[in-house]
């Protein structure tokens, strides 16, 4: 009998070795490595089987290579398009990952049923028919031109592929495939490593968009080696609080646009809906007497979004002050609690400071330092705001008030919103405040935004 072929892999970041160490050579981690079957001696062929390569390509002259210009697959969901660049790009991979019943299988299985011009196969590894057809009929499948196909095997999926030819295919999850032609278990590092190389290539050879879910780690990484995420074109993120409704999808890499994009969901009874516009879900509006509250005019890749921050500034019943944040980062917010303190005179060393940005957002724009240092002044006076003032500006470590960039995209979301007023730095130059309905604020120093909103 042959022997069986095994060797060791990291199951952190897919690293091949040839016996078992304690500490991967490749990342550092410890007890990562695990024995894997690599060899099978069965002769099973598989269409798209990364080991059956008997087609060979030439170097091609790049002015002579042909491609359409625009040919991107438009989907029916503003969101997606969005996050993906404009659309799918045809042979092209995208990587799904998110935490466990976030929605990931909701909203492909709906963006498969709302594609009447696309013949969608959706293959699931991880319900039933049944299962997926409930769920469709929550959504709605009126319009739908999907086929469903519960099946693990990357033999048996390739052979109803050539049967159905689908415009579009969406695996749920790379985790639960297998190969024949590799022994180890499904969601093995050399399985999932496998099964994605061959999905890759159909990808390629045929220019169907595939769309693969991946599970996540512990720690919020895309479960499988970190070759996984180079492998494919798109990696995209579904990401939110289950307590709360509102889900978004961000990009951490696309070969085919930007990363910074950011898609807005929320959870209905009926699936996921696309969230057009999301200040307004992302401010409650009641606040008209309420202290610690200001709203900030921010940028997430190319959408203005207006964001509540919301402070809380009490005295310390314990000798050291806390400092929490949730959307913030806690860095920054020392670093602001710093500055009042030592460039403005507020006293606040004694006193226990949190933040919160409303609707479960996090933002890294620095245009929100402004109103995360007024909502902090408004809870430590007990004044407020007033709901008709929108902020932006980074606020600088000697206090000063500093320009940020698409200042008349923020300042025109704020008037269309219905804002009467923005505050905005000094040294934003290039706008004409009386070309605005809304009155535009320029400051310098932190003092003049004290006198502006608090009088
Ligand atoms: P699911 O798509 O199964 O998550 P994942 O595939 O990421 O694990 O999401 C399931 C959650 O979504 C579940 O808690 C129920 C909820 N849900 C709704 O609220 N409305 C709906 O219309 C559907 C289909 C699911
Ligand atoms: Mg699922």
């Amino acid at each position: 009998m042959a022997k069986v072929k095994t060797s060791f892999f990291c199951q952190n970041c897919g690293t091949q070795a040839p016996q078992w160490v304690g500490k991967c050579s490749s990342c550092n981690e410890w007890n990562t490595l695990v024995e894997e079957v690599i060899e099978k001696s069965s002769g099973t062929k598989i269409p798209f089987s990364s080991n059956s390569d008997k087609r060979i390509s030439k170097p091609q002259k790049i002015t002579e290579i042909k491609h359409h210009k625009e040919d991107r697959i438009v989907l029916n969901d503003k969101e997606l398009n969005r996050v993906l660049g404009g659309g799918v790009v045809p042979g092209s991979l995208i990587l799904f990952g998110g935490e466990p019943g976030i929605g990931k299988s909701t909203l492909l299985l709906q963006t498969a049923l709302k594609q009447p011009q696309l013949k969608v196969l959706y293959i699931s590894g991880e319900e039933s028919e049944q299962q997926i057809s409930m769920r469709a009929d929550r959504i709605g499948k009126k319009e739908a031109n999907c086929y469903v196909l519960t099946e693990t095997s990357t033999a048996n999926i390739f052979r109803q592929i050539e049967e159905i030819k689908p415009e579009l295919l969406i695996i749920d999850s790379i985790q639960t495939l297998h190969s024949p032609s590799i022994e180890s278990s499904p969601g093995s590092i050399s399985q999932v490593r496998e099964c994605t190389a061959e999905l890759l290539k159909f990808a390629k050879e045929t220019a169907t968009p595939v769309f693969l879910i991946g599970h996540i780690t512990k720690d919020g990484g895309i479960a499988g080696p970190k070759v996984l995420e180079h492998m494919v074109d798109a990696v995209l993120q579904f990401e939110g609080d289950r307590n709360h409704l509102y889900r978004l999808l961000r990009t951490t890499k696309n070969r085919f646009g930007s990363t910074n994009e950011l898609g807005i969901y929320e959870m209905t009874g009926t699936g996921l809906r696309e969230v057009e516009n999301p200040s307004e879900i992302l401010i409650s509006g009641n606040t008209e007497n309420l202290s610690g509250i200001s709203i900030a005019s921010t940028i997430e890749g190319v959408r203005p979004i207006l964001v509540e921050v919301q402070a809380l500034v009490s005295t310390a019943a314990y000798g050291t002050p806390q400092r929490s944040s949730t959307g913030f980062d806690l860095r920054r917010l020392n670093m602001l609690l710093a500055v009042l303190e030592k460039r403005c005179g507020f006293k606040l060393g004694a006193k226990d400071v949190f933040l919160n940005l409303a609707g479960g957002i996090r933002v890294d724009d620095p245009a929100i330092d402004l109103a995360v240092v007024c909502a902090i002044m408004s809870s430590n006076a007990d004044i407020p705001i007033g709901s008709k003032v929108a902020l932006a500006a980074e606020v600088g470590l000697s206090g000063e008030i500093r320009p940020v960039n698409r200042i008349d995209q923020r300042i025109h979301e704020s008037q269309k919103l219905g804002f009467e007023k923005i505050i905005i730095s000094k040294s934003n130059t290039g706008i004409k405040p009386e070309q605005y309905e809304i009155e535009v604020v320029k400051c310098g120093k932190i003092e003049e935004v004290v006198r502006s909103i608090f009088g």
